[in-house]
Order: C-alpha cells, then sequence, then structure tokens
C-alpha cells in the first residue's frame, strides 16, 4: 500500500512547501498526502495550489483545529477510518500569538555580544500574550504542543505497528530556550514566553517518545521514531506577523536587509521553500540513524545553496521523563471531562 503522510498547520507556509517539495521528491511516488488544516476553505485552496502543478497526486483534507480537544479526538477517528498506516506525521501547525515587539530591547541588544542571538531567536526583544482555550488550556501549548500529543496518543494502533516504522517530525526552533520552559509550569501559564516554553517542551517530549516507543532495550519497541527540526528564520504568515501593524510595503523595504543578513548568518532561510529543507532531508533517512537528541537545522548559504546539519539540543532525560508524564495526566484530565460534558 502507498505511504501515507499527515501535515499539521499545511495550508500555508512552511507546512504548505513542504507538501509542495514532497509531491517533487523522486520517492514520493505513490504517496498519500493527508493535509490536516484547522480552516477548510484555506486547506482547499492549497490542495488546488498542490494539485495545480502535481494533477495526479493523491492529495485528501482534514479538518482539525490543535487547539481543541474534541477536534483533535474526531479528526484521530477519521484517520483511523480513512487509512491502516501511517509513515510519516509532520507535526509543523503552530502560532505565536500577539507578540510584543521591544524596541527598546532591540536597539540596546544591537550593541551588546548577544546580538546573533537576538537576531536569530528573538530573545529578549519578542514577548507574547497567552490566550485560554474553551477547554481551559492555555492556548499556544495546546496548539503547538498538546493537541499533537493528543493526536499521537489516539492515532497509537496506526503509528505502531509490528514489522514498520512511523516517523513523528516537529517542527520546532530556535527560539526552543531551556530558560522558558518550566516543568512546575508546562502550559505555561505564568510567563511571558509561552512560544519558545512550548517549542522547548516539543524538543523534551521528542526525546521522551524515542524513550517510550522505540527502544528495543526496554521491550517497548513500537517502531515509532519522533525528530525535530528548526526551519531558521522564514518569512511566513507567523512572521509577519511579529510586526503586525508594519504595513506590507515597510516590509518589502525591509527584505533586502534580510536578504543581506542571510548572506552572514545561514540560518536566515527565508523562503518556506528554503525552511522545509530539514524536513525533507528526514523523509529521506532511515530514522533508525537518527540522533533522538539532534535538532536538524534547515540553514542556506549565502550562495543560496540549503542543506541540513544537526546540533545538540539542550534536553536530558529525566526532564523528558517528567514531562511526558505531567502529559499523560493532563491527557487523562481532559479525556474525563470530555466524556462527562
Ligand atoms: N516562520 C519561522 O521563521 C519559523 C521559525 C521557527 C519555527 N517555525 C514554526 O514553523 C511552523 C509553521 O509556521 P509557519 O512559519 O509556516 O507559519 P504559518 O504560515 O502561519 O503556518 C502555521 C500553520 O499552522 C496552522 N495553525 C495555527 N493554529 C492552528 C490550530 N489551532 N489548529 C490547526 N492548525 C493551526 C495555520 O493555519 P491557519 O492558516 O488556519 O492559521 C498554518 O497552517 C510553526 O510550528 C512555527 O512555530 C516557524
Amino acid at each position: 500500500m502507498n505511504k501515507v503522510v499527515l501535515v499539521t498547520g499545511a495550508n500555508s507556509g512552511i507546512g504548505l512547501a513542504l507538501c509542495q517539495r514532497l509531491l517533487s521528491c523522486q520517492d514520493a511516488e505513490g504517496l498519500h498526502l493527508c493535509l490536516a488544516c484547522r480552516n477548510m476553505r484555506r486547506a482547499e485552496a492549497a490542495r488546488s495550489a498542490l494539485l495545480a502543478s502535481h494533477s495526479a497526486a493523491q492529495v485528501t483534507l482534514l479538518q482539525m483545529d490543535t487547539s481543541s480537544i474534541s477536534s483533535v479526538l474526531t479528526a484521530a477517528r477519521e484517520l483511523q477510518l480513512r487509512f491502516n498506516r501511517l509513515d510519516y506525521v509532520y507535526l509543523n501547525a503552530g502560532i505565536m500569538p500577539n507578540p510584543q515587539f521591544d524596541l527598546k530591547a532591540f536597539f540596546e541588544g544591537l550593541f551588546s555580544s548577544n546580538v546573533i542571538t537576538m537576531l536569530t531567536t528573538g530573545e529578549g526583544i519578542l514577548t507574547q500574550k497567552d490566550g485560554i482555550t474553551p477547554d481551559g488550556l492555555q492556548e499556544v501549548f495546546a496548539v503547538n504542543l498538546f493537541g499533537h500529543f493528543l493526536l499521537i496518543r489516539e492515532l497509537e494502533p496506526i503509528l505502531c505497528q509490528a514489522g514498520r516504522t512511523s516517523q513523528l517530525i516537529w517542527t520546532s526552533s530556535s527560539n526552543a530556550r531551556r530558560s522558558a520552559f518550566s516543568l512546575e509550569d508546562v502550559q505555561h501559564r505564568k510567563g511571558r514566553e509561552p512560544y519558545s516554553s512550548s517549542k522547548y517542551a516539543s524538543d523534551s517530549l521528542s526525546l521522551a517518545i524515542n524513550t517510550h516507543y522505540n527502544k528495543q532495550l526496554t521491550c517497548a519497541h513500537q517502531g515509532l521514531y519522533s525528530s525535530v527540526i528548526c526551519p531558521g528564520f522564514v518569512m511566513t504568515n507567523l512572521t509577519y506577523g511579529i510586526l503586525p501593524s508594519f504595513p506590507a510595503f515597510l516590509w518589502t523595504l525591509f527584505l533586502p536587509l534580510l536578504w543581506l543578513i542571510r548572506v552572514f548568518i545561514n540560518t536566515f532561510t527565508l523562503t518556506p521553500y528554503n525552511g522545509a529543507e530539514a524536513l525533507i532531508w528526514l523523509f529521506n533517512r532511515k530514522p533508525e540513524m537518527l540522533d533522538p537528541r539532534a535538532k536538524y537545522h534547515s540553514l542556506t548559504s549565502g550562495l543560496g545553496h540549503c542543506y541540513t546539519q544537526p546540533r545538540q539540543m539542550d534536553v536530558d532525560l529525566d526532564t523528558s521523563e517528567e514531562l511526558y508524564d505531567q502529559l499523560l495526566q493532563l491527557e487523562r484530565e481532559v479525556r474525563r471531562k470530555h466524556i462527562t460534558s
């Protein structure tokens, strides 16, 4: 049977570029691509764009809002009805809401030794106001992490099958910082950097998933592997949202500067196509050969050459295990509430 690839947040930016690149891959012959999106109008437009360049491709749509428990559970049930296998799940949907740009910190940072970190991760210059979902979860945590966690748990029957491997691939960020994350507050109710916290949590969860689902020595070998990528700095709806009051023409004026920066900083991948590089690279790798502690970075050289480079993540087993246990506990709670409501 054909390989099945599920992509969340597939209707725009890096997710859509990934889909386009997957359909252009030589190894993608006979691939079934399922786009999981919250907005079906945008999903339809994405599907039409993909079919315009790959008319014979198998591209289907699935409605899923990762911030909503009932939407994720319904989508997971639907997936199990449609498919008896899932070879790749790209956990890509993400938000970075209401970022506030601290202009003063930006100018101070420009003249500090932290300038490169600030420009490549946004550290110190971006703070965000988080929302609360109707299920009572912190929104950024729910969209970027927990909805995906619940999806994986629900899909275990088709992800963990004897004699076959499945791959989870998280779109993380270089902004995933341990200092923004706390095991005492995994949802980041009290902090001002929910995005960074959620991305650090996805890095850490990926390590825990590898421990629980594919360690042959612990007899827990279920053939499910998890990896993490960083797309670099890419111009998408998410990054345009960093400065929402910035008129489009100012962005256009700003672009040559960004391209100039790219000559010196390889994490400035800028286009969704380039940002999807590591996602495609992982598609072509055997998951058993991958390092569970590595984050695979999409990079672009000054001359525009795209490549992937692994870098060690700042994760440890104890933290990842504790996070995993807390997510299991939260899963039990939300399921209980969901059944009684
Ligand atoms: N752009 C960058 O520089 C950058 C850097 C590091 C990491 N990333 C990560 O890359 C991933 C893709 O982002 P992008 O840059 O390509 O931005 P984007 O174009 O805004 O894509 C985000 C995708 O996530 C979807 N999404 C948002 N909330 C959702 C929800 N509740 N349920 C389901 N889908 C939802 C969006 O759907 P709608 O169209 O309906 O909103 C959209 O398809 C994100 O995880 C982001 O954190 C981006």
